[in-house]
Order: C-alpha cells, then sequence, then structure tokens
C-alpha cells in the first residue's frame, strides 16, 4: 500500500507518472496534485483522485497528505529553463520556496520526497563531458540555482530531519504525451512534430551544441526506481547522474530523416536558449546511480525515434 500526492501531477511528467503509479500501486491512493487552470483531464481525471495543491501554499500541500495519508510526495512543479530566466521570482518561489514548503510537510508528517534536479544544476565551470556525479556546480540561470540549492536542502532535510529525500538529474526529457513548454531541450520534442506533420524544423539550437536526452519511458521508471532503492546502498541521495544518449540537433536531424526521408531542417538561432545550452553539459557519467540503484536507460537514440514516431503518427491521426 503505497499513498502518493504528484505534485504538478498535469505537467509534462506528471501527467505520465501519475498514470504509472496508478498501474503500479492499485491499491493506495495516488493524488494527482494540480493548480486550477491545469485540470487534470480525461483518463488522468476519471482513474484516482485529485485535488488542487498550489506548491506555494504550505496548507494545501498538508491538506492533501493528511487527507489521502500520504507517504510520499512527488514535487514535479517546476518552470523550465527558459521562462524561469524570463520570470525569475516566480521561478525561485515555485523552485525553492515550494520544495521548503513540501519539504516542511514531509518533516511533519513523514513522508519521502523525490524533486527532480537536471542537468541544469551544472554551469560553465563544471566538466563538460562525462560530468562526474560529484563536481562543480555553479549554474548561471535561476532554474539551475533552484536546483542546486534544492539538491543541498533535500540533503539536509535527509540529515538533519531524517526525511526520505531522493533525486536524480535529468537530462531533456522527450515525450509523445504531454509536451514540456519553456525548456532548452524542447526542440527535440518539437523536431518529431515537425516531421511527423511534414513541416520544416526551425532549430533555435547550433549544431554542434550536445546535451544529455533521455525518453519518458526511461525517466519514469527512474522516478519510481530511486524511491524504491535499498537505502542502505545509497551513497547519494540528492542527486543522482542520469543518463540515456547525447546528441546536438543535426545527429538527431540524421536520425529523424532516416525514418521520414523528406524531412528539413534550417537554423532560427535563440540566443537565450543557446547561451543556457552553452553552459551545460555536453554528458553526464550516471556510474554512481548504476552502482548504488541499478539505473540501467532502456532506449537510445533509434529506439527513441522509432516510438516517437509511430505515437505520434497515431496521436495526431497523421498516415
Ligand atoms: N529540460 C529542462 C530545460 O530544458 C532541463 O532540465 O529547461
Amino acid at each position: 500500500m503505497k499513498n502518493v500526492l504528484i505534485i504538478g501531477a498535469t505537467g509534462q511528467i506528471g501527467t505520465e507518472l501519475t498514470m504509472k503509479l496508478r498501474n503500479e500501486y492499485p491499491n493506495g491512493q495516488i493524488v494527482a496534485g494540480y493548480i486550477p487552470g491545469a485540470e487534470p483531464k480525461g483518463i488522468l481525471a476519471e482513474s484516482g483522485p485529485s485535488e488542487v495543491v498550489d506548491i506555494t501554499n504550505p496548507q494545501q500541500i498538508a491538506d492533501a497528505v493528511d487527507k489521502y495519508k500520504v507517504d510520499t510526495i512527488y514535487n514535479l512543479a517546476a518552470l523550465l529553463s527558459a521562462t524561469a530566466e524570463a520570470k525569475p521570482q516566480l521561478a525561485y518561489k515555485i523552485g525553492l520556496g515550494g520544495l521548503y514548503n513540501t519539504l516542511e510537510v514531509a518533516r511533519e508528517k513523514n513522508c519521502a520526497v523525490f524533486t527532480p534536479s537536471s542537468i541544469g544544476s551544472f554551469g560553465k565551470d563544471t566538466p563538460k563531458d562525462n560530468t562526474p556525479q560529484d563536481t562543480i556546480q555553479r549554474p548561471d540561470t535561476i532554474y539551475g540555482v533552484t536546483k542546486v540549492a534544492g539538491e543541498l536542502l533535500s540533503d539536509y532535510y535527509a540529515r538533519r530531519f531524517g526525511v526520505d529525500t531522493r533525486s536524480v538529474r535529468f537530462p531533456g526529457l522527450i515525450s509523445y504525451v504531454a509536451p514540456p513548454g519553456g525548456g532548452t531541450t524542447d526542440y527535440a520534442v518539437d523536431i518529431y512534430y515537425h516531421a511527423v506533420k511534414g513541416e520544416t524544423f526551425k532549430c533555435p539550437i547550433a549544431a554542434g551544441t550536445f546535451m544529455d536526452m533521455m525518453y519518458m519511458p526511461d525517466a519514469l521508471r527512474a522516478c519510481i526506481e530511486i524511491m524504491e532503492a535499498d537505502p542502505s546502498r545509497l551513497v547519494h541521495r540528492n542527486s543522482f547522474n542520469i543518463a540515456a544518449m547525447s546528441f546536438d540537433p543535426e545527429i538527431i536531424y540524421k536520425k529523424i530523416q532516416e525514418h521520414v526521408p523528406g524531412f528539413k531542417m534550417e537554423y532560427e538561432f535563440d540566443p537565450l536558449r543557446q547561451a543556457i545550452a552553452d553552459s551545460w553539459p555536453n554528458s553526464l557519467d550516471d556510474s554512481c546511480a548504476r552502482n548504488e540503484w541499478d539505473w540501467k536507460p532502456e532506449f537510445d537514440l533509434e529506439a527513441m525515434t522509432v516510438d516517437m514516431l509511430k505515437n505520434l503518427r497515431a496521436k495526431l491521426d497523421i498516415k
């Protein structure tokens, strides 16, 4: 029996993670926490309970935890990197203020907490290739600042108060279900939509810019496996490097062309996103996650591309 509150359940990760948790723990209460204006719809609304839980409102978090006897909180509320640069104050309020609210409720009510960190927690001074688990983290973005501070705050709550906090540093996440919005890695999702619609894709990121990416099924599995991991094996907690694939726009473009021969991509540079991407690593070393909780990705670029194209064509009803 597991009772879980997902804060941000209608977002890019939450939409799919909520459904996966409901399948994984059929006897538990898996509560979709959402903010007004982002209500759950369809199967997400029908398959389990949902509650208004604004992460900036600690009482709403506490009430949902009490009502459903929640033992685990997935804190997925965030503004992605480019949106956060446009609204830094709100990014801080949600990213760090919201995490503090969550951790305080977890401390008082004895909940485990999962909070994603990101490749965005690294900066220009970080070693770019095979970025180690424990290394320099001096990000330039407010998104990265909230992620690094969040990692530290989560480790502090584990050490000082015994709150079971755990986290992974996600790469760019690619999915055909819920769109991301406002991220630097979003191009690697948008490109597939253009390919299946037969449109030319205008890429905002320059050729030669490598970033780590991951297909959503692997990311969802990571969310669950890290929380299920044997705590006696965990040397790290907040947060684990995880990786699946690293590519630049040319590599994903050519891969899609293998499956969609007439597909065209041009470059339309976005200075903000490019500057952010340039400050992030090319590829992470995820050996600590592999050693401490047996992390292993299943999808590489080829497998992801085949699955994305097939599912997007079905979703958009394109032959
Ligand atoms: N996908 C995120 C972004 O691009 C990074 O974690 O902002």
